[in-house]
């Protein structure tokens, strides 16, 4: 810590790692984004350029070797999470790292017992639980404000689809898109699920599909405490980002609705219509982004558990892979099965 604020190191400068130097630099004064890397050096100096990043470095190693970082976001591709997890926890550097730490459960167990034995904090990048809409869902059932729970219902669908080359790299839809609805259901319930099953196809690109993946699913939940949820996941909606959630409880509802740019309503002879919701991740989660990290900047500061653990990293992946061989084999898939 310098001056009281934490110093770190951004892995990565694609889309979220852009999202998260953006939020250091603009709105959490409590920390310094004090270097980022990128294997696309262009990336890296662009990011750095527009947030005032005092050092582009040449390699992950520059920054896990520099004393001076307390720690790294790690905002690179899936693939690299595990890896760079390890060599961080090793280095001794806090961590934040992006969903999903990886498609492999061993990878993971691997990740989370070097950072186990490292004694660092480590943050995985749910930051739907922070979206003051979902934290206040999540309010109405912890109090009990809507009695117990019964049902869930997750709306979540993208505007477009990722390219076919993200989507080769992604390890399917499960484990990159449903993964945040799989965490959203376990922090809205305050419970695990037991089972899933997936109904699911190929609707909105045949690339998708011949690349091995899915883009339209319904996939049903049984939690352990007999809630039942489902999570509807599109990776396209003509009228852009969609991401509602509803609970009915014995006492009653809670339901969060989509985020607008504004709130002006046009009313004619002909319609009454509004503006399309906002767009996607970077313009709808803002307010999320900040605020986890922030509470990882607190924890880290007062030496406090992360909000969201390794384990919680891990569970949705599980639930991730059962989902995808539910669809496989065409039947409920207990997640004791998965691992
Ligand atoms: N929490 C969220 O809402 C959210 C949103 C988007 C992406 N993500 C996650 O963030 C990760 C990155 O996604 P993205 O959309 O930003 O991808 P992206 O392809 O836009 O960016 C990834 C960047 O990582 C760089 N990179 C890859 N390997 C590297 C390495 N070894 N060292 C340094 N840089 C490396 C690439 O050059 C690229 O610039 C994925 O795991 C994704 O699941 C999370």
């Amino acid at each position: 810590m310098i001056n009281n604020r934490l110093n770190i190191g951004i892995i990565g400068a694609g889309r979220i790692g852009k999202v998260h130097a953006e939020t250091i630099a603009f709105r959490v004064p409590e920390a310094n984004a004090a270097a980022i890397t990128d294997l696309n050096q262009d990336a890296a100096e662009q990011v750095a350029a527009r947030c005032g990043i005092p050092v582009v470095a040449a390699s992950v190693d520059q920054i896990l070797d520099d004393p001076d970082i307390d720690a790294v976001l790690i905002c690179s591709s899936t693939d690299t999470h595990a890896d760079l997890t390890i060599r961080a926890a090793r280095a001794r550097k806090h961590i934040f790292c992006e969903k999903p730490i990886d498609h492999s459960l061993a990878k993971i167990d691997a990740a989370l017992a070097a950072v186990a034995e490292a004694g660092v904090k480590l943050q995985i990048g749910f930051n739907r639980r922070f979206d003051p809409n979902f934290a206040r869902v999540r309010a109405a059932v912890q109090s009990g404000e809507i009695g117990s729970p019964r049902l869930l219902h997750i709306i979540s669908r993208d505007p477009a689809p990722p390219p076919v080359s993200y989507v080769k790299v992604s390890g399917g839809m499960f484990l990159d898109m449903t993964i945040h609805d799989f965490d959203m259901a376990r922090f809205l319930i305050g419970d695990e699920v037991e089972e899933v099953y997936t109904a699911a196809g190929v609707m909105v690109d045949p690339a998708i599909g011949e690349a091995g993946d899915l883009d339209t699913a319904l996939i049903t939940l049984k939690f352990r405490n007999g809630v039942i949820g489902s999570i509807d996941n599109c990776r396209q909606a003509a009228y852009g980002y969609d991401q509602r959630a509803e609970i009915l409880g014995s006492a009653g509802s809670v339901s969060t609705a989509n985020c607008y740019p504004n709130e002006a309503t046009i009313s004619t002879g002909e319609s009454v219509r509004r503006d399309l919701p906002l767009n996607f991740f970077m313009d709808r989660y803002t307010e999320s982004f900040t605020r986890e990290v922030r509470a990882f900047v607190q924890a880290v500061a007062e030496d406090k558990p992360t909000p969201v653990t390794g384990i919680d990293g891990r569970i949705p992946v599980v639930m991730g892979l059962a989902a995808r061989k539910s669809f496989d084999e065409r039947r409920p898939v207990r997640l004791e099965e998965i691992g």
